[in-house]
């Protein structure tokens, strides 16, 4: 491995990033809440994703007093699409604690945003950074890639020894007048140049002359990453429960995948046409008319969902359920893995108005 590359890296990264850096809207803003928030977005969502939400959230939340206030399902509906839904509840909690604890104040250093909930190494250096001109740097995976790269390391970037060993060597050439361009360099160097998949584009790449996988040509071994588990297949059955213009809902219990959010009532395994009447004893309800068999995937990060689902009218008292109309459904978050669901259960209620 040769570490000392790294030292030649940010004269030519900071000149690239003056002439290739992207705008976006929580840049050149200088305000921590703005850094914060979209480190937090930025985590496990691409860029483009994450604008039109970062956009929506600063008008209805624009500072942290409003986050600490806003209610429950304010915030989902907010984050909703997003997916890992702890990250909207972690930066609220963040955000009472700056009211409480540090009486509106900003945390400043490093060590102390380490202290809010949700904020890990990676988000601390980048805020420290960004908003406050500290010199540690952000490690992510887009700057494992680009550092891996540079110094040919072949050991697993999601080992913890590796990664920490590239925050110290980062620590000693982030330049102290720069910090948070060269964080921000580093992440759009990942982002638009040294792409990953065996993908990078040498040819534009500032750091090319001194890259020992561009030298040995490993761009498409580097880095290396073991293989992450398979995921674990899980066979759904999900009901559209459509009764007299609205439609069933239900909360999901307050821990686990999807925590606190809505969804149509579904049971395990996947049910034929045959078969599919079964559960609806459970919630006290009877079929009037089937009308629609739909299926959808959803893939998160440690599970697949396979689905299979009924549109029906039903009758009868429907026990733990919510009975939404169209305009309640607009309201609450119900997350993307039924957007498909969502969809259709949208058209049946417009339709059921306009009949
Ligand atoms: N990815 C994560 N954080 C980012 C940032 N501040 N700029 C560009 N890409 C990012």
């Amino acid at each position: 491995m040769k570490e000392e590359n790294l030292s030649m890296m940010a004269g030519p990264l900071l000149s690239w990033y003056a002439e290739n850096k992207r705008t976006l809207p929580w840049r050149g803003t200088g305000d921590p809440y703005c850094v914060l928030v979209s480190e937090i977005m930025l985590q496990q969502t691409r860029v483009a994703a994450v604008i039109p939400y970062y956009l929506r959230w600063m008008e209805v939340l624009p500072d942290v007093e409003s986050l600490a206030a806003v209610d429950e399902e304010r915030l989902m509906k907010l984050w909703q699409g997003l997916g890992y839904y702890s990250r909207a509840r972690n930066l609220r909690r963040a955000a009472k604690m700056m009211m409480e604890t540090y009486a509106g104040r900003f945390p400043e250093t490093r060590e102390e945003l380490l202290r809010l909930p949700g904020v890990g190494e990676y988000t601390a250096g980048a805020v420290a950074s960004i908003a406050f001109g500290q010199a540690v740097p952000a490690v992510d995976g887009n700057v494992l890639r680009v550092a891996s790269r540079v110094t040919g390391e072949d050991g697993d970037i999601l080992d913890p020894g590796v990664r920490r060993r590239f925050q110290q060597l980062l620590e000693q050439v982030i330049p102290p007048d720069r910090p948070g361009e060269f964080n921000q360099a580093l992440m759009d160097l990942g982002a638009m140049v040294c792409l990953p998949n065996g993908m990078p584009d040498c040819g534009q790449c500032p750091l090319a002359p001194f890259c020992e996988a561009n030298r040995l040509g490993l761009q498409g071994v580097l880095p290396v990453r073991r293989k992450k588990a398979a995921r674990r297949v899980e066979d759904l059955t999900v009901y559209l429960l459509l009764r007299e213009g609205r439609i069933a809902l239900r909360r999901r219990e307050d821990t686990g995948l999807l925590a606190g959010l809505w969804e149509f009532p579904h049971v395990p395994g996947s049910l034929e046409e045959a078969r599919a009447g079964d559960p609806l004893d459970t919630w006290a309800l009877k079929a009037v008319s089937w009308q629609k068999k739909l299926t959808a995937r959803h893939i998160f990060t440690h599970v697949e969902w396979h689905m299979t689902g009924y549109l029906l009218e039903v009758s009868g008292e429907g026990c733990n359920l919510t009975w939404t109309g169209q305009e309640e459904l607009d309201l609450l978050a119900v997350p993307s893995a039924f957007s498909k669901f969502l969809e259709e259960a949208r058209r049946a209620l417009r339709e059921g108005t306009e009949r």
